[in-house]
């Protein structure tokens, strides 16, 4: 089946884990890694790479020594990204993002230079999405960044309460089309 009908499937089958209909554009992934740093670092967290549009583009920009831990909760995303993907420098997980640090040694457990995360946060309890958010600040370092993107504005106050200041991009180039959030932490 290819990625794009699986993942219709998986959107039918689970509409507010998996919330999209189909996955992102390459470009949607070129707007939230920009202003990564690849160059330096060493630490990289993605939350819900579904078919992983944007875990391909990290892998090709990744430093040599760094690592990527990914989160992917869906049965199907995660085993065929787990056949898929044999980079050694990622660790693919299967559990729900609130849980980043247990999987992070514990020197490495706030010291994380990014989070990029396509979680469909405004369909989440709000327990689950401040758990979430929360758990990804925690694990990133002074001046990490915080990426995300969503369909609406409605995220923006809820991460301005926890990062502080919060660019907003936006780009037609993604069916449905996205704003991007990016954060930084203090
Ligand atoms: C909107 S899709 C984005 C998929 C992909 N990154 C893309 O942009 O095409 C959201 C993804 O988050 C995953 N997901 C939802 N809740 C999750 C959770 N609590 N922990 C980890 N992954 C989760 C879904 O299974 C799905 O793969």
């Amino acid at each position: 089946m290819s990625s794009k009908r699986n993942f219709l499937k998986q959107f039918f089958k689970d509409r507010k884990m998996v919330g999209a209909v189909s996955p992102s554009t390459r470009f949607l992934g070129e707007r939230m890694l920009e202003n990564i740093d690849f160059d330096h670092a060493k630490g990289i967290v993605e939350l819900g790479p579904g078919t992983g549009v944007f875990t391909d583009i990290i892998m090709e920009r990744m430093r040599k020594d760094a690592k990527l831990l990914i989160f992917e909760l869906n049965d199907q995303f995660y085993d065929a990204l787990k056949a898929r993907i044999t980079d050694p420098r990622v660790q693919i997980i299967h559990d729900s993002a609130e849980n980043i640090s247990k999987y992070l040694p514990e020197e490495e457990q706030t010291n994380q230079d990014a989070v990029i995360s396509s979680l469909p946060l405004m369909v989440f309890p709000d327990q689950l999405r401040r758990a979430v958010v929360d758990a990804s600040y925690n694990s990133l370092k002074s001046k990490g960044k915080y990426v995300q993107f969503q369909y609406s504005l409605q995220s923006k106050k809820f991460l301005e309460g926890i990062f502080g200041n919060v660019k907003v991009g936006f780009t037609v180039k993604n069916f449905p089309p996205a704003f991007v959030y990016t954060c930084q932490k203090k």
